[in-house]
């Protein structure tokens, strides 16, 4: 395999941001909430975000400035009141924390613009977000000045987890707590299957939600299908996407275990009375081979489109492609 070699010194800084932010993946998320010296609450998502160290707990976030050179709301704030809370991010909060991200005027809360329920902290004064299952309030201990950052590094004062997260012993469960990661652009990574790797290098899947994957797929495609009107139906794109949501169907019966001809035989009883459906059974090969041959770029166009509509929806996380696997999905 070729060795491509990038030097960052000779490439341009919104390059190498790109680079480092697709590279090192995935990411946590600090949603941070601070208050301003005046009084108003401010939320913002921070992935450049790691633990530092437990005795005593400490962590970091890397705030960078605006392109203007002013600092971000959330470090002004930290420096004036050297408090902060950390809140973590899980999948159904995706779209409340990517609000939250936009550049509103410092005197505009995030809370009010994102919907989010401020709940007042017990030991620093900027309250923590009621969307969060996890949320650590923190005192600045000191900011440094890297790379074009403030790093903020905070101690962590107080813990709080919602009463269901702790596991037996004592771990936060990571699919109660169902983090979302960060990758690079619009993506984010969910926790779709978890395996255990022991010393000697024998791995194990512990979950695989995989198949719920699928079927909340194939619900949005089917959705999307619906929406389009018989003209678009009757176009390639329409075509496609009626594919598209049959082939999906036919990948969760796969996936539950049957053959072919069972799953085949399951998919008329179950779905004869949706017009969609009624449509593929009627040219059944016609639909295979199309989703064989049909051009990949227009298959993945398909699959963005129905995967930011449902997250603009906030009815999914933006999953991340990888999660699918090209050959899976259109492998039929
Ligand atoms: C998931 C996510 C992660 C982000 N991570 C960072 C980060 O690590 N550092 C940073 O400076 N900005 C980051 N941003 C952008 C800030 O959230 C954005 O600039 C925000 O407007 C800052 O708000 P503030 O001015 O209220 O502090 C991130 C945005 C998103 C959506």
């Amino acid at each position: 395999m070729a060795d491509m070699q990038i030097d960052p010194a000779g490439l341009d800084p919104r390059a190498v941001y790109r680079l480092m932010i697709s590279v090192i993946v995935p990411r946590p998320i600090a949603w941070v909430s601070t208050v301003s010296p005046d009084g108003v609450p401010n939320a913002a998502p921070f992935s450049y975000f790691q633990a530092l160290g437990g005795k005593p707990p400490m962590v970091m976030i890397a705030v960078g400035d605006r392109r203007t050179g002013e600092h971000k709301d959330t470090r002004r704030n930290i420096e004036a009141t050297g408090e902060f809370v950390v809140n973590m991010v899980s999948e159904d909060s995706g779209p409340a924390m990517v609000k939250c991200s936009v550049d509103h005027p410092y005197e505009v809360s995030e809370f009010e613009e994102a919907g989010l329920e401020a709940i007042p902290s017990e030991r620093v004064g900027p309250p923590r977000i009621g969307q969060s299952k996890v949320s650590l309030e923190c005192k600045l201990d000191r900011v440094l000045e890297i790379a074009g950052s403030g790093i903020c590094i905070g101690e962590v004062v107080l813990f709080h987890l919602t009463d269901d997260l702790l596991d037996e012993n004592g771990l936060v469960d990571a699919d109660r707590l169902n983090p979302l990661g960060r990758l690079g652009g619009s993506g984010y990574s969910t926790l779709r299957e978890r395996i255990a790797i022991d010393a000697t290098g024998a791995v194990e899947t512990l979950t695989s939600s995989k198949l719920d994957l699928w079927r909340e797929f194939r619900e949005r495609s089917i959705a999307m299908a619906r929406k389009l009107s018989a003209e678009q139906l009757a176009d390639g794109s329409g075509q496609i996407l009626r594919h598209l949501a049959a082939c999906t169907a036919f990948r969760v019966l796969e996936w539950e275990g049957r053959t072919d001809e069972e799953a085949a035989c399951d998919w008329d009883a179950s779905w004869t009375a949706e017009r969609i459906v009624a449509e593929l059974e009627a040219d059944r090969d016609a639909f295979l081979v199309a989703c064989r041959t049909a051009p990949r770029d227009q298959m993945w166009k398909l699959d963005r489109m129905i995967r930011h509509e449902a997250w603009h929806q906030g009815q999914i996380g933006m999953i991340h492609r990888g999660a699918f696997g090209e050959s899976d999905l259109w492998r039929a």
